[in-house]
């Protein structure tokens, strides 16, 4: 378990995400998911995606894909329409459900697993060519836990990729760390409910997490101090023979979304570790 984690933050996080996910709104979810809403970011996630299958040398429709924290299945959409064998973990059964209908569209039929992912990996004995987690490993208090069980479910020679996490603030140079903050709080402005909004930011800012308020616990890293992609992919390069970070900006405005990219601030990433080595 990560430093500083507990069994405790593990169960909060769950419930908060059970709570957040089983009361969905859809139009709510993609106007807060950059990587749903913005182009330019579906399609860096759908370049991942295409590269993974490549190197795996199967026809798409026999990679065996595992999608953790898969949700209703929206961004799901480059392995349906290359009708890979998807299994679908999510703690949420509404979230799966949606996705089901959905692949249904495509002619396919993944496999549905209401489940924590932590209990999943750790129960099953299965094995895929390729395991993503798109948005979500953020939501996991001990992520390198997670990935490393993900990753012992991976073939030799399969894929692993994360996508849509952000860098970790610290480390951010000050000048996109700025500006990602000023995009946040214009965007959220628009959003109304502003008043809710500063007092949660009172309660951050002096490190306050309070198991009663779902926002503290649901994305639990992006209102803490963001992914550690140094030490995920310390982690992987043990695993994988090549593990490639790929940073981006992402912000929730169209407008900033796009004057981000233009002066080429970075703020989230995704990973790709290729060539899973034998154990
Ligand atoms: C931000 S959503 C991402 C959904 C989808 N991957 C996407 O990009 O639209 C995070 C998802 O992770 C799921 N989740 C969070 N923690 C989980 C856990 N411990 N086990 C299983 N699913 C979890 C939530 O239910 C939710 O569907």
């Amino acid at each position: 378990m990560q430093k500083g984690m507990s069994e405790d933050e593990r169960g909060l996080a769950l419930r908060a995400n059970v709570d957040t996910y089983e009361h969905f709104d859809e139009r709510r979810y993609v106007n807060g998911a950059p990587h749903l809403k913005h182009e330019s970011i579906g399609k860096a996630y759908r370049s991942l995606v295409e590269r993974s299958l490549v190197q795996i040398h199967k026809d798409p429709s026999a990679v065996d894909v595992l999608e953790l924290g898969a949700g209703n299945g929206l961004a799901s959409k480059p392995w349906f329409e290359r009708k890979a064998p998807l299994t679908a973990v999510d703690s949420s059964q509404l979230m799966l459900a949606d996705l089901g209908r959905r692949a249904a569209a495509y002619g396919i039929k993944p496999t549905l697993i209401v489940d924590d992912v932590m209990n999943y990996l750790d129960t099953t004995r299965d094995t895929f060519d390729i395991v993503t987690h798109v948005s979500m490993i953020h939501h996991v208090p001990d992520y390198l836990s997670l990935l490393a069980r993900s990753s012992g479910r991976v073939r030799v020679g399969g894929c692993l990729i994360t996508f849509q996490d952000p860098l970790r603030y610290d480390r951010m140079p000050r000048f996109h760390r700025f500006l990602d903050r000023v995009s946040y709080f214009a965007w959220r402005a628009g959003q109304g409910n502003l008043k809710r909004g500063v007092k949660t930011r009172w309660r951050r800012l002096r490190g306050v997490y309070s198991p009663s308020e779902v926002v503290d616990f649901d994305e639990y890293h992006v209102v803490r101090n963001g992914v550690d992609s140094e030490a995920i992919v310390k982690l992987l390069q043990q695993s994988f023979d090549s593990v490639e970070v790929i940073p981006y900006w992402s912000t929730y405005s169209r407008g900033l979304q796009s004057l981000g990219e233009w002066l080429r601030l970075k703020s989230s990433f995704g990973i790709l570790a290729s060539g899973r080595k034998p154990n």
